[in-house]
Order: structure tokens, then C-alpha cells, then sequence
């Protein structure tokens, strides 16, 4: 018999069900939920009521914790530990939406590799990342967590950070067991409200948020966080049709569902469930496994089982998920194998710190730079560096920092001292950057604007360190009004009004609509969260000495009332024709977002040419190589993302007007060009028919290049998709 069907025979229902319990332990560390959580229960442990915790920290801890398990309780089963990893341990690199602008896989397999060792090596065993909710929407606070608006960018996102927490085998002790979260259309939520019910379309739901989780379970994911939302009104958390028949059984899931914090229970209030019992066995039937703080299974499940909602096969089968899944993370042969203060992390200090510094940088996205106003030159006048967050450290590093080592980050203004040693830098903070509410605060901004744009009228150049508070980012950090903060917008107002040369550097976990302000700046870089060595990296672009490679991951409003704006929109039956009134648009704005997706500069120009194709006609088993030359026409090293969109012309559902298919972001000198060779596969030319399923139509396609997703900019051919000979 295995260990265990061994261990299952040998359980009692009460044992059993507390390995479905994970319990929030530690609360004066980590507080990420709306329940307080509590102190370490020994006695929990010790009688197998709980199988596994998270938000506690510290391998001392957690190896005191584990030794209760492994040497007092009855079956010695180890205990699981998780905690929100997301963009770092110790050493933050930018949060995932900036990272995302690196567009660049391997760097997101390094920061979640260094996160894992970081991790592990105090003694956690299972993230609760990556975020892979594609968001439409910067209302929502949590678009900071997510690589943004694109499937295609989703997936590429998925597969690296899957492959970079984990490693190659799950049971080394520097593998991080990935959750992918949150499954699925988390990021759908109406108005950009966090928790609401996502109203899409069954096909909006296949097509645009489940490829990235389908990426993640064939990257070997041992872990899915379901939403906490409904989806026309199911419940994630509670939906069979979606966790057992299409992740389980259709993809191949082997992992655990882990429910999000108190996600069970809350079925009650979702209205799907009248008890604690009716939610266990919602979630249980549905195929969920760990009950994440709700006490929905423990209070819940024998009631479920007594009133014969639930089978005891049933839980059986759910237990020996959960046990196999510590099994193939070597928990049973090394319960304190993470966290072993004797095997020293693979990697430095320095190594992890060199690593984030360049995902930075890669994440820097230049969105302005009128006549070159950056990169600023090392000697000149004074430059006035004015905004509140100059020496914010929680503004480098953003929310979900893990235990972010707040002693460790280098701030803006730390970075442009050691950058600049021979040019004169002044800092004004200028006025809090939150909002103000009480008259003191209201007349302290007051002066510290009057005095702050004093300064900066002395200045040759000014910088305005602008942004959202950090704490307005994340969950349930909705702004029915996404711009700046407090009175940032009044005081960049009168600075701009100066009239000297103005860059904004922005830190943000999402668009701000600021379109008059960011268009009048002369430059504006957007630093997102960059992350502990932000300071450095900011200060590097700023100075020169590196250049900015980040593009945009979602497309940048113009007005709120865009939203959603994002580039894979279907056509309209009426497109938009300027000066034609019966025709798409808004009478009082654009229909472009003020930046397209995949937009940012370099301090180079690059030329790219039109794309040349293997061939005119093809058939979908015989693909396709696509291939274009990209020119680096400039005076400087710089790197840049070459996109390749499709559009299936005419098919039996009509189709976006760009589908992403493929990026890849290249690093040119000055001067050189290179040739890039997509290879097209079947895959690539399938949609979803008119019932759902997968299919490849012929017809004519056109495939376009370009730098971002304004299809003004791109160079396209078509071709012909043949239909495959009739087999008699
Ligand atoms: C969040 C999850 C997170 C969990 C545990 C929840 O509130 O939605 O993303 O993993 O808390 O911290």
C-alpha cells in the first residue's frame, strides 16, 4: 500500500478534515485578510486539526510548528506552509504589472526563482502567486498584481513564474510551490469593483481569461487559487463544471485548489449556500481542497457528511490530493528540508539584488520624451527633484511585498544622489500624497506646494516624483477615479506651469488618468513599483547610463470613461470613420487610449520592415515561419519588444482586430539590425467555433508587426489559410 492509502486507512474523520484546514497564523507579522489571525495553536497541530498555515514567518517558527506535527501528533503528517510570495521575499523585484512592461520571460523566471530561494530558505513551501487575472480595467487595485490585459502575455507570464518558483522538482528544498490565482475572471469584476461578480461571456471566458491558467497547469502548477467572485452568477469557489470537469479533467490539473481567505464560507453570502455545511459540500463537490480560514470544512463537513450532502469517498479522495501533493513536495521525507540554516541558498545577496536592479530597469517605461530631454546629462544646472514620494520606501517596493526588507531599499532620492555626484539636486516633497481630509493637513500641503514650486522655479530641470500611495494599490483597493492622490495633480499643475523642462516620473500599480498633466510634461517615465533596487534602477535611466526598455502592458486611458479600453476589441459593424457621426465613437473623447498597449521609448529609434511569410498559402498543420528585420537607428545601445499581432478576416464569429501572437524583445546596438523569425503552428490560426470548440477555418488572415498595438504603426501581410484536404 502507498504512504498514502496507509495514512488514509489509519485517519479518522476528524483528522482527515483537518488537512483540509489551512489556518492564517502569525498575525502580528502578515495580516491579509478581513478575519484576525491567530497565534499558532499547538494543540490544533498536536490532535491533526490543522494540515496547513499561512502568514507565518520565520524558519524558527515554522520548524517549531513542524516538530509538533512530525513528533506529537498521532499520524506525524507535516504541515503545509504558504504565504503570498508575489514579487519577492526579502528582495523585491518591481510588482508584476511593472515587470510585466519588461516584456521578458526569462527575467520573470529569475525574480520568482529568487524569490523561491528567499523562501524556502525560511522555510515556506507554497506561494500563493502568480496572479494570472488578465485586467481590462485600472479601477480595479489588484491590475497591479497581474501581467495585464493580454492572454498571450498571460500565458508566457504563467509558464515562467510556474517554472520559476517551482524548479524542476517539486521536492528540492529551494522549490516554491506555485498557486496560480485567481481562477478565473477575478479581473472581470463589474466596474472595476474588487469582489464583484464578473458578467462575461462564456466566450470572453475561454478566450481571454483562462489561457493563462490553462498555461500554468501544463507548466505543472501544483496549486489554483479560485476567486473569490461569481461568474454570472456562479461562485468560482463552488462551481464543479469548472474546477473538476474543465481543469481536472479536461487540462489535467494534478495539484490542489486552495481556496482564497474565507472564500468557502462566503458562499453563504453569495447566496448559493444556507450554512457552513451547504458551503462545505458547495466547495467540496465542486472539487476545492483546502479551505482557506473560513472554518467552513472544519465547522461544516461532518454536518455536510451527517446530513449526506457530501460522501465520505468524497473526502477520501479530496485528503489524498492534499497528502500527495506534501508528498511530491518532499514534505514527509524532509519536513525541514526548507529552511535548513546549514545548505546556503544557491544564490548571493548580490546575485538577487543584481537581478532585480535590471528587472527594473527592463520595466522602466518611457512613455514622452520631447527633444530628448532624457536622459538628463551628468553636469548642468540644478534639477529640482519635487513630489512626495522622493523618499517613500514603501513606494518602491508596492503592495504584496512579502516581508519586503524595508532597510534594504533604495530610495529615489538615494538612487539620483549616488547617479548625479556632480550635479546640484534639490528635493521639495511638495504635499502629502494622500488625500487630505482635516484643515491642518489641507494648510501644511499649502505651504509645502508654495515652497516646493519656489524651488523648482530655481532649478534647470525638474523631476516630479509622482504616484499612487502604494496602500491605494492591491486588493480591495478599487478608486472609481484612478488619478493622483491628495493635492499631487495642483502642485504638478503649477511646476508644469513654470515652464521649465518637466519630466514625471510616475510610480504606480496602474494607469493614472492624467492625460492633461502627462501630456503638457516633457517627459514622463513610469516606474510602476519598481521593486528594492528601484532607486538605482530610476536613477541608471535617468542618468543615462542604462536605457528604459519597458513597453506598456495595458493600454493607457485618455478619460475614465473609456474604460474598458484595451486593444483586442472585436470590430463594429460600424467602425470608426473621422467626421462621420453614425459611426463608433465618443463625441466627447478619442477612441485610442492616450498610449497603446506595448507602447514606450528607448533613448534609440528603432525601424522595423515589413514582415515576409515562408508562404502566401499554407495549410494549419504546415504552419508558418514569419519573419521581419529590426534596425536600430539611432545613436545608442537600446533594446525594444517586437509585437505580432493576427486578424482572422472573415470567420463564422467575428474576431478581435489584433490577436497577440507572439513578442520578443531584442537588445540592438547602435546601428545593428536583426532578423526576427516567428514559426506560426496550427494553434496560432484556431478560434473557438460558433459551439466553443477549438478550430481552424480557412480564409485570409493578416499578420502584422509593430512596436505596440496601434495598428497605425504596423506592417502587414496576408495570407491565405487553406482547408485541409477532404479525407474520402
Ligand atoms: C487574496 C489572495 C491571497 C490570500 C492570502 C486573499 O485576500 O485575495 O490573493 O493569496 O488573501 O493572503
Amino acid at each position: 500500500m502507498s504512504r498514502i492509502s496507509e495514512l488514509l486507512a489509519a485517519m479518522t474523520l476528524e483528522e482527515k478534515i483537518g488537512q483540509l484546514v489551512m489556518v492564517s497564523l502569525g498575525a502580528e507579522t502578515i495580516v491579509t485578510g478581513p478575519k484576525a489571525a491567530q497565534e499558532p495553536s499547538v494543540a490544533d497541530v498536536r490532535a491533526g486539526r490543522v494540515g496547513s498555515a499561512l502568514n507565518l514567518v520565520g524558519r524558527d517558527r515554522i520548524h517549531a510548528l513542524q516538530k509538533v506535527a512530525i513528533e506529537e501528533s498521532r499520524l506525524k503528517i507535516p504541515l503545509l506552509f504558504g504565504l503570498d510570495v508575489v514579487h519577492g521575499y526579502f528582495t523585491n523585484a518591481p510588482a508584476p504589472l511593472g515587470e510585466t512592461a519588461a516584456f521578458r520571460p526569462d527575467l520573470w523566471e529569475k525574480t520568482a526563482r529568487l524569490a523561491a530561494e528567499e523562501a524556502c530558505d525560511d522555510g515556506i513551501h507554497l506561494t500563493f502567486a502568480p496572479m494570472l487575472d488578465c485586467a481590462r480595467d485600472p479601477r480595479w487595485g489588484r491590475i497591479v498584481e497581474g501581467p495585464g490585459e493580454d492572454p498571450t502575455v498571460g500565458r508566457a507570464f504563467a509558464r515562467a513564474k510556474v517554472r520559476g518558483f517551482q524548479g524542476d522538482d517539486p521536492a528540492s528544498p529551494w522549490s516554491l510551490a506555485a498557486t496560480a490565482k485567481h481562477f478565473a475572471a477575478y479581473g472581470a469584476a463589474t466596474a472595476g469593483r474588487d469582489y464583484a461578480s464578473a458578467e462575461i461571456s462564456e466566450r470572453t471566458l475561454h478566450e481571454v481569461y483562462l489561457p493563462a491558467f490553462e498555461a500554468a497547469v501544463k507548466t505543472g502548477c501544483l496549486a489554483i487559487m479560485p476567486a473569490f467572485s461569481d461568474i454570472a452568477g456562479r461562485p468560482v469557489t463552488g462551481d464543479r463544471r469548472l474546477l473538476t470537469e474543465l481543469v481536472r479533467e479536461r487540462w489535467g490539473f494534478e495539484g490542489i485548489y486552495v481556496s482564497d481567505y474565507d472564500a468557502i464560507g462566503e458562499l453563504v453570502a453569495h447566496g448559493v449556500a444556507a450554512d457552513m455545511a451547504e458551503a462545505a459540500a458547495l466547495a467540496l463537490k465542486a472539487g476545492m481542497d483546502l479551505d482557506m480560514e473560513s472554518r467552513a470544512y472544519p465547522d461544516g463537513l461532518k454536518v455536510a457528511l451527517d446530513r449526506g450532502l457530501v460522501s465520505l469517498e468524497l473526502i477520501d479522495a479530496t485528503v489524498a490530493r492534499v497528502l500527495c501533493v506534501k508528498e511530491r513536495l518532499g514534505l514527509f521525507d524532509a519536513p525541514f528540508g526548507r529552511g535548513d540554516p546549514n545548505r546556503p541558498a544557491p544564490s548571493t545577496r548580490l546575485d538577487r539584488r543584481a537581478i532585480v536592479r535590471e528587472a527594473a530597469i527592463a520595466s522602466l517605461t518611457l512613455l514622452s520624451n520631447r527633444d530628448g530631454l532624457l536622459p538628463l546629462a551628468s553636469t548642468g544646472g540644478r534639477v529640482a527633484v519635487i513630489g512626495p514620494f522622493a523618499e517613500d520606501t514603501a513606494q518602491m517596493i508596492g503592495p504584496w511585498c512579502g516581508l519586503g526588507d524595508q532597510d534594504e531599499i533604495v530610495t529615489i532620492r538615494q538612487g539620483l544622489t549616488a547617479a548625479f555626484p556632480t550635479r546640484e539636486l534639490v528635493f521639495a516633497r511638495g504635499c502629502a500624497p494622500d488625500y487630505v481630509e482635516d484643515d491642518a493637513d489641507e494648510e501644511k500641503d499649502t505651504a509645502l506646494i508654495a515652497e516646493a514650486v519656489a524651488l523648482a522655479a530655481t532649478a534647470e530641470v525638474i523631476v516630479l516624483v509622482l504616484g499612487e500611495p502604494a496602500e491605494l494599490s492591491g486588493e480591495a483597493a478599487s478608486r472609481a477615479d484612478p488619478t493622483l492622490t491628495g493635492r499631487q495633480a495642483e502642485l504638478a499643475d503649477r511646476v508644469l506651469a513654470l515652464g521649465r523642462p518637466t519630466v514625471i516620473l510616475m510610480t504606480c500599480g496602474r494607469p493614472l488618468i492624467e492625460t492633461d498633466l502627462l501630456e503638457r510634461a516633457d517627459a514622463t517615465l513610469v516606474a510602476w513599483y519598481p521593486g528594492s533596487e528601484g532607486g538605482h534602477a530610476i536613477a541608471d535611466v535617468l542618468a543615462g547610463s542604462r536605457a528604459p526598455a519597458g513597453r506598456l502592458p495595458v493600454s493607457w486611458p485618455i478619460a475614465i470613461g473609456q474604460i474598458p479600453v484595451f486593444f483586442g476589441e472585436r470590430p463594429s459593424g460600424r467602425p470608426y470613420v473621422p467626421g462621420e457621426h453614425f459611426t463608433t465613437q465618443y463625441l466627447d473623447i478619442p477612441n485610442a487610449p492616450l498610449f497603446p498597449f506595448g507602447h514606450g521609448l528607448s533613448y534609440t529609434t528603432f525601424e522595423i520592415e515589413p514582415p515576409i511569410v515562408s508562404a502566401a498559402t499554407f495549410r494549419a498543420a504546415e504552419g508558418l515561419r514569419l519573419s521581419t528585420r529590426v534596425r536600430n537607428a539611432g545613436e545608442r545601445a537600446g533594446s525594444t519588444t517586437v509585437y505580432l499581432f493576427a486578424r482572422d478576416v472573415v470567420a463564422s464569429t467575428s474576431r478581435p482586430l489584433l490577436e497577440l501572437k507572439r513578442f520578443e524583445t531584442l537588445e540592438l546596438a547602435s546601428g545593428e539590425t536583426r532578423e526576427i523569425v516567428f514559426a506560426l503552428g496550427a494553434g496560432d490560426f484556431e478560434l473557438l467555433g460558433p459551439d466553443l470548440a477549438p478550430c481552424c477555418e480557412p480564409g485570409r488572415f493578416d499578420l502584422s508587426v509593430g512596436f505596440s498595438a496601434d495598428r497605425a504603426g504596423l506592417k502587414t501581410i496576408s495570407v491565405e489559410l487553406r482547408a485541409d484536404p477532404v479525407v474520402a
